[in-house]
């Protein structure tokens, strides 16, 4: 997981089995970073109340989180990683 900031937004771009997703990387029940957390197959795990977000579409996987995650397009160029904001 890799973070940054751009404008107001704080983001996270993942690579998860090769696959890279860029979303938002606080989570929406109380604000944790999930750039701390923790990788599985389903997803980020929250570090704080371990609701787990599946990175394609932002959902919440299990309580207590119930807002999705902003999920952002990535493309993949020769110089450089893009993220649609
Ligand atoms: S802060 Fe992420 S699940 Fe509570």
């Amino acid at each position: 997981m890799y973070s940054f900031d751009f404008e107001q937004k704080r983001l996270m771009i993942t690579n998860l089995n090769g696959t890279l997703y860029a979303t938002d990387r606080i989570c929406t029940h109380a604000e944790a970073d999930l750039s701390t957390g923790f990788l599985t197959d389903e997803g980020v795990r929250c570090p704080l109340h371990l609701s787990v977000f599946n990175l394609e579409n932002g959902e919440p996987q299990n309580p207590p989180a119930e807002t999705p995650l902003k999920t952002y397009n990535v493309k993949i160029e020769q110089n450089g990683i893009y993220v649609e904001v």
